[in-house]
């Protein structure tokens, strides 16, 4: 989003390297907002926010997308604070909606191992949605283990821990309004 502050030169370190920056990312956003608004026409779709990282690509894309929406947020986890996925998910937050019948579109900031997509694929689907589409900002083909489809991909990464707009290093970082790769 637009803003007129000054750019976090307090808080990035010296060995994080600039990525993705904010204006790719709202370019990025209002083509996929569009793509949406499209494929979802005469609909009213859910969206759900997969919490923590995907708070604020959710937040943005919405207002990219000029339609009714409904949103939710559910909140799984399986990293801590470890770089690797666990492979033991867990739902730390349950969604509110009732989605039976209803578009859905599940929000993801990055999809690594695809362990954490899979496990929504078929956690969502037993409750019976009308459609299950999913959307990423992110995607590192190379270490996706799983066949899931996505429907709308941001940007595709290489196998580096990234960080900044919702993804965390060790929880910070979040704040950050570009998306850095840490140098080792
Ligand atoms: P997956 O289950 O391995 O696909 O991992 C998905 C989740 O792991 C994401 O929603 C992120 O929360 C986290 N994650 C994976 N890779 C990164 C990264 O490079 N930076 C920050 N978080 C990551």
């Amino acid at each position: 989003m637009v803003h007129d502050g000054n750019d976090h030169r307090e808080i990035i370190p010296v060995n994080y390297t600039l990525l993705i920056s904010e204006l790719q990312i709202n370019r990025k956003m209002k083509e996929i907002g569009e793509k949406i608004r499209e494929d979802f026409k005469g609909e009213k779709p859910i969206l759900i926010g997969v919490l923590n990282g995907a708070f604020l690509f959710l937040a943005d894309l919405i207002r990219y997308i000029d339609m009714d929406l409904e949103i939710d947020f559910i909140r799984i986890s399986s990293y801590g604070n470890d770089h690797e996925s666990s492979g033991h998910i867990k739902v730390l937050k349950p969604l509110n909606a009732d989605i039976k019948d209803r578009s859905v579109i599940v929000i993801e900031d990055i999809v690594d191992s695809g362990l954490s997509i899979q496990f929504l694929e078929r956690m969502l689907s037993a409750f019976r949605p009308k459609k299950l589409s999913f959307a990423t900002l992110l995607h590192k083909p190379s270490k996706t283990k799983t066949d899931i489809t996505l429907d709308y991909v941001g940007f595709e990464v290489e196998d580096k821990y990234v960080v900044g707009y919702g993804l965390d290093d060790q929880q910070l970082k979040r704040n950050l309004r570009n998306i850095y790769i840490i140098k080792p």
